[in-house]
């Protein structure tokens, strides 16, 4: 993104931006002279723009943290920098070929792992099968809460939507009979799916109840509702 970028701000009258890429072969005489890199196969992506270009003192200064030429406000000066650790971390080797007036070249090769060709994803033929039960779907995120709700409609499931655990334990207590299944999300404002679990399980202890929640099963707060759940 950064190249891109400012390829743009080195072009403000337009111009043009590529990206190519391509399997080469570093030799030995390449590597002679770029002591860092090792011979060997190497995906190369090329990014070149039709800019205004850098003159030789740029050129040896791009790279470094903070260096930029462009307004104070306009750069910090870490792009480059940044592109440069992230090609190191994969061991790769990113050249700069300019000239005032002429564009800019990027030239980035990748060491190449020799694989076994990926086979192709399994594609799922197995029908998912849905249902006609009624779930009662808590969930604070207006946005997560629509999306899953119209999923499990498309399964054939009657939703039920509750905004918070407050909202959840009062439609529960009136329609605990016809909710199949409660979705609980754990992290939500007024009562959280903590206390809403206990709630739920003291109206009827028999409830199913599937906790959603970001954060990972080692989480402590996950942990405690699990052994809550089992002593309750
Ligand atoms: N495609 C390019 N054409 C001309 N000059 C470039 C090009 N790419 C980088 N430069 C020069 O290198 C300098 C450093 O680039 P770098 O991306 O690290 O910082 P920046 O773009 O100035 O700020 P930042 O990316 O942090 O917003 C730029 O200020 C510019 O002088
Ligand atoms: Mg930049």
């Amino acid at each position: 993104m950064n190249l891109g970028v400012n390829a743009r701000d080195a072009m403000p009258d337009g111009g043009a931006l590529t990206f190519e890429t391509a399997n080469v072969q570093l030799e030995e005489e390449y590597c002679n002279n770029h002591l860092e890199v090792k011979p060997g196969s190497h995906a190369l992506l090329t990014v070149s723009d039709t800019g205004q270009g850098m003159d030789k003192e740029t050129l040896t200064h791009i790279f470094e943290p903070f260096f930029s030429t462009k307004e104070v406000g306009k750069g910090t000066g870490l792009g480059l920098a940044t592109v440069y650790g992230i090609v190191k971390q994969h061991d790769g080797h990113i050249m700069c070929y300019s000239e005032p007036g002429h564009g800019t070249t990027f030239k980035i090769y990748f060491p190449a792992i020799q694989t076994e060709k990926l086979s192709e994803t399994p594609k799922f033929e197995t029908e998912i099968p849905g249902g006609t039960e009624t779930i009662l779907l808590v969930e604070d995120d207006a946005v997560i809460s629509e999306l899953c709700g119209s999923l499990l409609e498309s399964f054939g499931y009657e939703v039920i939507l509750a905004g918070n655990g407050k909202e959840a334990l009062a439609i529960y207590k009136n329609q605990s009979a016809r909710i199949s299944l409660v979705i609980l999300d754990l992290i939500m404002p007024e009562m959280d799916g903590r206390q809403c679990l206990g709630e739920i399980l003291r109206v009827d202890p028999q409830a199913k109840v599937l906790i959603a929640s970001g954060y990972s099963e080692n989480e402590p707060s996950a942990q405690r509702v699990s052994s809550r759940s089992l002593t309750t």
